[in-house]
């Protein structure tokens, strides 16, 4: 299939990342239906979607009309049967859990053709076992986006070991169209996104903890000596000291001790300083 023959398009789970993947299908032209268990997750998604095109409208960074249009395309349903009817492609957005998405697979493999393309946006979780649950396999792929969707460019296009070359393909072209930078990676823990910006992350954390310099500093070091947009802890601290331990520790699990969370990373968790959305991590966010 080719990406500009994608017509209709399901986004299953309206979440933080399912409304952006949704409004940026819409606004390429694509009719998009957002799934979600419940009405009032679907309306929430579908008025994400507008309160975002609306601000790009007052920026002037999207037009009037396009968002019009947009909107038209998107429709939303608690009906898996309405969500995927004559799709091309489903992208699942669920929650990052193994058995809801191989739950959901399975129902989709049985649903739909074998030429109906299945992409789920899973940030860690191995895609070939994704894809095993279901009839098929040859046309599942990861398909990663980054937060905020409509804003970040990268998609980490991800071959699952039975994901056929047409699938990949497609998927690299259906991102471009949809105004993405594609890259394509195998299926290997991390890919390539998480594993080295983790790497990087751990070992900020371990000069901190062996006093190197402060936090600011080796944020610094980055951000002005490599050209970072952001320094590694101040990224930590946004995205949470939670999710990046869990992350190591699954990295850790899968590549050893090269990924073993430092001391200081487990005691802040433990104390509760979580990032940002605590208002304390390595920088202090209170102020
Ligand atoms: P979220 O919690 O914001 O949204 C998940 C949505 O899925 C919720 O609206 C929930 O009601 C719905 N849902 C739960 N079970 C469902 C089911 N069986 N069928 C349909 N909908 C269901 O989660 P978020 O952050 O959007 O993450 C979704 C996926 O994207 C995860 O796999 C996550 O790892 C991945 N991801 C998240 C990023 C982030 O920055 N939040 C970045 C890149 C990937």
């Amino acid at each position: 299939m080719n990406a500009q023959d994608v017509k209709r398009a399901a986004v299953i789970g309206g979440g933080t990342m399912g409304n952006g993947i949704a409004q940026v299908l819409a606004m390429c032209g694509v009719e998009t239906r957002l799934y979600d268990i419940q009405q009032d997750f679907v309306d929430r998604g579908i008025a994400k979607v507008r309160a975002n095109l609306d601000k790009g409208v007052e920026k002037g960074k999207v037009e009037a009309a396009a968002r019009d249009a947009a909107m038209e395309r998107l429709s939303g349903t608690t009906e898996l049967d309405v969500a995927i009817d004559e799709v091309q492609v489903v992208i699942e957005a669920i929650p990052e859990k193994m058995e809801l998405k191989a739950a959901l697979f399975g129902e989709l493999g049985s649903k739909l053709g074998a030429d109906v393309l299945l992409a789920t946006n899973t940030s860690s979780l191995p895609v070939t076992e994704i894809a095993n649950v279901t009839v098929h396999p040859e046309r599942v792929v990861g398909m990663h986006f980054f937060n905020p969707v409509h804003i970040m460019k990268l998609v980490e296009v991800v071959r699952g070991n039975g994901s056929s070359d047409e699938a990949v393909a497609t998927t690299v072209e259906l991102a471009k169209r949809m105004g993405k930078e594609p890259i394509t990676v195998v299926d290997s823990p991390g890919f390539a996104s998480s594993r080295l910006g983790i790497a990087i992350g751990l070992e900020a954390m371990r000069m901190v903890e062996g006093e190197v310099a402060s936090a600011e500093d080796i944020d610094k070091a980055m951000t002005l000596g490599y050209g970072f947009p952001m320094g590694p802890l101040k990224l930590t601290d946004l995205v949470g000291l939670d999710v990046r331990l869990s992350i190591a520790e699954y990295l850790q699990t899968e590549f050893g001790e090269r990924f073993a969370p430092p001391e200081i990373l487990r005691e802040k968790v433990a104390r509760g300083e979580l990032g940002k959305k605590s208002g304390q991590g390595f920088y202090d966010w209170k102020a």
